[in-house]
């Protein structure tokens, strides 16, 4: 009997679904339904519920009328911007500083750090937060940035909220690599871990939604301009105006340099009104391969190098320097403001379309391992949220001190860990050498975020007058 009842749910499910679908052509994705276990079905059928049709069909029909990059930046200007000595800006440095501790103190200030993807460059097959990178201690890229998050508090005495975003791939590791190092010292209360939504794949040429091996839809995360609405999804834009936090300082997973919280950041920001503040750093190269923080008819924004020109990259300044020089490194501050709006969709984040090589299963259950890219993807970034904010700010910084991201495996030319290593070891030596020590030549030094965060409280911790002769790595807890 129990039976009977079930499999007349599943088949009233069934009908629904098949004329949900067939409004948009859609009808195949049940093509292997009798074949599923009662799971799978459920599993598909969710899925299928979850998936806004009548967009997809928007977003594809609109392929035409997506950025033509090529002519953007062919047009772009450099963005006007707060360069490293200052000029740009009304207001000084030390004023900026005084401000974003002003900020930071008062408990306005939370954290969100991106790590969603799934670190595929680099060949590791867990989160990339779990990779250890530190040159001494071997320290995960998640411990580093952590505690950073934990250094902070500490130096300001205050609470500040970490938010955490997974994707499907990359959560449950993540919660368990936390949990099991004690959430790296930051209390419970306080950390947020949140998954980002996923979008499915359609074929390039029918607009159809691909289905993949398991007879289920194969879905990736949406990109980390997902975040707005997985934020909001998860309940923290409610608990964030609750707690009076007006801004978020962001990160990426992959850069164990970044300066947390940067309190002159934060103050240029909030002292300029902005919505939204991105730091950058000077290009070295045309090709470098970072986003381009341009101005396009008075608006600040992002073209990725993958979609700028090569002739649009070489231009040059009268005095010879790049014309378009703002690497993005992607370290931003939102207002929670902008953040509400853009996940009640009142400021949408747009889709890029990639097309790329994704294998899937035909209407004659054939898995099919396309040899040429035949598929869709949609994918948001969180920067197209620049032209929608109000007062949006660019802040320069120093490469050296600032930005070295783990993008590709060991032994690869750029970005690779070894290279951030070395980069994270001068670093280090050049604050132990401003607090007096000598560092033998070829000895690979680390100063814990929880020891010191800069050159300063180093010196402040520290006497060393004698010479380090072995690798050190300074910690306290
Ligand atoms: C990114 C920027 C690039 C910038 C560079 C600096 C984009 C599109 N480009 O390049 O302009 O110069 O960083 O290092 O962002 N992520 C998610 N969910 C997703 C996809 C990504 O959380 O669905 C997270 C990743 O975990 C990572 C970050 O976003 O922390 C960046 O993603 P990645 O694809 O590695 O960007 P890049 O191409 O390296």
């Amino acid at each position: 009997m129990i039976g009977d009842r079930s499999e007349r749910r599943a088949s009233a499910g069934d009908d629904d679904l098949r004329k949900r679908l067939a409004v948009f052509g859609q009808e195949h994705l049940l093509a292997g339904w009798d074949s599923l276990s009662a799971d799978m079905r459920q599993k598909l059928a969710e899925q299928i519920r979850g998936i806004d049709f009548a967009r997809i069909e928007r977003w594809l029909r609109s392929q035409t009328a997506q950025h033509d990059w090529a002519a953007l930046a062919r047009r772009a200007e450099p963005p006007p911007a707060v360069r490293l000595d200052g000029r740009g800006s009304p207001y000084t440095p030390e004023q900026a500083r005084r401000r974003g501790e002003e900020m930071l103190r008062a408990g306005r200030v939370g954290v969100v750090l991106v790590a969603g993807g799934q670190g595929t460059r680099l060949g590791f097959d867990h989160p990339k937060g779990c990779y250890a990178i530190g040159p001494v201690s071997g320290a995960s890229l998640f411990q580093i940035l952590l505690e950073k998050v934990l250094a902070v508090r500490r130096r300001y005495g205050v609470s500040i909220p970490l938010y955490l975003m997974t994707s499907p791939a990359t959560h449950e590791e993540t919660l368990s690599f936390l949990e099991a190092h004690g959430r790296f010292g930051l209390p419970q209360s306080d950390v947020t871990v949140f998954c980002q939504g996923t979008m499915p794949a359609v074929d390039a040429a029918t607009g159809k939604v691909l289905l993949g091996e398991d007879g289920c839809i194969s879905l990736s995360p949406d990109g980390h301009g997902g975040m707005p609405a997985a934020l909001r999804a998860s309940g923290a834009l409610d608990d964030l105006r609750r707690s009076g936090v007006e801004q978020l300082f962001y990160m990426q997973v992959d850069n164990p340099l970044v300066s947390v919280c940067d309190p002159e950041f934060i103050g240029y920001h909030v002292l300029a009104g902005s919505e939204l503040s991105t730091q950058v750093v000077a290009k070295h190269n045309p090709l470098d391969r970072v986003g381009n923080v341009v101005s396009v008819d008075g608006q600040v924004r992002i073209i990725e190098y993958s979609d700028l020109p090569d002739d649009a990259a070489q231009q040059r300044q009268p005095d010879g320097s790049l014309k378009l020089w703002a690497g993005n490194i992607a370290v931003h501050v939102f207002s929670v403001e902008l953040l509400r709006r853009a996940s009640s969709g009142e400021s949408e984040l747009p889709f890029h379309l990639a097309r790329k090589k994704v294998p899937y299963v035909d209407e004659r259950g054939t898995l099919v391992e396309p040899a040429e890219p035949n598929a869709i993807k949609f994918e948001r970034f969180i920067f197209d949220l620049l032209p929608m904010a109000r007062q949006p700010l660019v802040v320069e910084v120093d490469e050296a001190s600032c930005f070295a991201p783990v993008k590709n495996a060991p032994g690869a030319e750029r970005d690779s860990p070894e290279r951030v290593q070395a980069q994270m070891i001068a670093l280090h030596r050049l604050w132990l050498e401003a607090a007096g020590a000598r560092v033998a030549a070829g000895v690979a030094v680390e100063i814990s975020p929880l020891f010191a965060l800069d050159a300063e409280e180093t010196r402040q911790k520290v006497n060393l007058k004698g010479e380090v002769i072995e690798p050190l790595y300074l910690r306290s807890t």
